[in-house]
């Protein structure tokens, strides 16, 4: 099959490809970095030509509720556009366990995706992954302050991106499913602790600061709303196991 892969370059994205490849797919990757962008709609008509499928793991990163609502619809929009020129048969697309009826933040970007797939005008699967190993990294990347990582107080259960990525390419590679069956990790765990030991492991003298986010929606997330429920398929991977592995993300 040829699969178009957005965000390609990305945590996820970098997977899937691999996967995709070694699955014997024709792949096309797709990103800014090589040309195209999801958010303007440049160079995404001739990525789309041939396409069996479509997986949009690109991203944003924020926190502002306007810059996510409106970077996830601009690239919803643009990329279910190609694809219906196109007549691509099947969007997939890779969203957040609990995020329902957030409004604010980033999160709020990622409902607007989801509706805007489900709405759309092509058969679509939408997968629903827990955070990913990868992401104590990503915040120790992002969210650095001198020697401080700030982290947000929440609880998750991490799934290693490689296992998220290898149910993005059976779910591409089948019939257009609708919300897939969430995947979560293996553990339930504080996102704290979980960047305190990728920062051991990986040598860094850095602080984590632990924050409550204010109002109800910080609340959430400490009491573990992004924790899947009892229906979740379960990745193997454990954090440790990731850690022992691959401890930078390059
Ligand atoms: N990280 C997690 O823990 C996690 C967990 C569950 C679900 N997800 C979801 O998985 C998706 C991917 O997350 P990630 O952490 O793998 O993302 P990431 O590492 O930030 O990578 C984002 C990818 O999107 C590309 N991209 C960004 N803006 C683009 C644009 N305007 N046009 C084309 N490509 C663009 C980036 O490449 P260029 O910069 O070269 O354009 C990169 O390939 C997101 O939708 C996220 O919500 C993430």
């Amino acid at each position: 099959m040829r699969l178009v892969v957005a965000g390609a370059t990305g945590v996820v994205g970098r997977h899937v490809v691999a996967q995709a490849a070694a699955a014997g797919h024709d792949v096309v990757p797709l990103s800014r970095s090589t040309g195209q962008d999801v958010v303007t709609g440049a160079g995404l008509a001739a990525a789309m030509a041939g396409a069996d499928a479509v997986i949009d793991v690109t991203n944003v990163v924020t926190t502002s509720t306007r810059t996510a609502v409106g970077s996830f619809r601009r690239a919803t929009t643009n990329l279910l556009a190609a694809e219906q020129t196109a007549s691509v048969p099947h969007h997939v697309a890779l969203s957040i366990v609990g995020i329902d009826g957030e409004t604010s933040g980033y999160y709020a970007g990622k409902v607007e995706q989801e509706r805007l797939v489900a709405a759309g005008p092509l058969p679509w699967t939408l997968l629903r992954a827990t955070q990913f190993h990868e992401f104590a990294a990503q915040l120790v990347q992002r969210t650095s302050v001198g020697p401080f990582v700030v982290v947000p107080a929440m609880r998750t259960a991490t799934v290693a991106a490689a296992e998220v990525a290898g149910a993005l390419v059976t779910l591409a590679a089948g019939p257009p499913r609708g919300r897939a069956t969430d995947l979560a990790g293996p553990e339930e765990a504080e996102v704290a602790d979980l960047v305190r030991r990728y920062l051991t492991a990986t040598g860094q003298r850095r602080r984590v600061l632990r924050v409550p986010i204010p109002g109800a929606a910080g609340r959430r997330l400490r009491e573990g709303v992004l924790v899947p429920g009892p229906g979740a398929d379960r990745g193997r991977q454990t954090f440790d196991e990731w850690l022992e592995q691959a401890p930078a993300l390059s």
